[in-house]
């Protein structure tokens, strides 16, 4: 039994790293759709077909349960409902909402894509889910492509996330990762936020929440399939994982909409 999990990019890996500390012995089917990254400036229609064409690219491959890794998509699903797939989908934005009321903080601050943020579905989601809660949320354009061109660690990085922590109202207890690409930029974020303020990465309550499926276990392999070109993408995920197994298909398989 394989469970798939889906995102634009190279985010997703953040979130297989986390299934694979709660499942080692799981099989992973990670599908990356590099052929249309960034997802974050594109409109709510070219989303929605990507998160259709997505779903379906797994549901064909018969994976036991979809484990959204992109929160834009999820931001999609949760204004213009979830398109129908046979395997149970967890929705990361509902998994951020537990992991933000678990951490007990008031005053949230959330960065997103710009898709993200103007559909406005983690202010919902957190209200829904945590009495009380001051939410803001900031868009931070810059950051997914700098973690898809593999500058993580740069001084580019690090001074485009101060730039979208200084869009911050002060004194916030937490501030949560609101798309999958930020965790490969956390030590950025901890140094432009400072050791008072909580960082929430949903990914977590994610992984435990597929863990809490109880699907039977498998081998522990990871399959990682883009859509994109393959060997930066192989060098990408062979960093994160010596162990993985790496493909990349014609994006015309998936959709037709535009690649960029
Ligand atoms: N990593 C995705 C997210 O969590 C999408 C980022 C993008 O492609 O803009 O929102």
């Amino acid at each position: 039994m394989t469970i798939g999990l889906f995102d634009s990019g190279l985010g997703g890996l953040s979130v297989v790293r986390r299934v694979r500390e709660h499942l080692p012995r799981a099989d992973l089917l990670f599908f990356a759709d590099q052929a249309h990254v960034p997802y974050g400036d594109r409109s709510d229609a070219e989303l929605l077909q990507l998160l259709r064409a997505n779903l379906a690219w797994l549901d064909d491959r018969n994976v036991a349960a979809i484990v959204a890794a992109c929160n834009t998509s999820c931001a999609m699903a949760e204004r213009h409902g979830w398109p129908a797939t046979r395997a149970p989908v967890l929705d990361l934005i509902a998994a951020a909402a537990a992991a933000v009321e678990r951490s007990g903080a008031r005053k949230v601050g959330v960065v997103a894509t710009a898709a993200t943020v103007s559909a406005g579905s983690y202010g919902r989601a957190l209200r829904a889910t945590v009495p009380r809660i001051d939410v803001v949320e900031v868009a931070a354009p810059e950051l997914v492509p700098l973690v898809e061109s593999g500058a993580a660690e740069s001084a580019a990085a690090r001074a485009a996330v101060a730039r979208a922590c200084a869009q911050l109202p002060p004194g916030l207890e937490a501030v949560v990762l609101g798309c999958t690409h930020y965790p490969a930029l956390a030590a950025h974020f901890r140094s432009a936020l400072g050791d008072r303020v909580a960082i929430v990465d949903p990914a977590v309550v994610q992984a435990e929440r597929t863990a809490a499926l109880g699907l039977p276990e498998g081998n522990g392999t990871l399959h990682c399939v883009t859509n994109g070109p393959r060997l930066p993408f192989a060098r990408a995920v062979e960093r994160v994982f010596a162990d993985a197994t790496v493909a990349s298909i014609d994006p015309a398989s998936i959709t037709h909409l535009n690649a960029r």
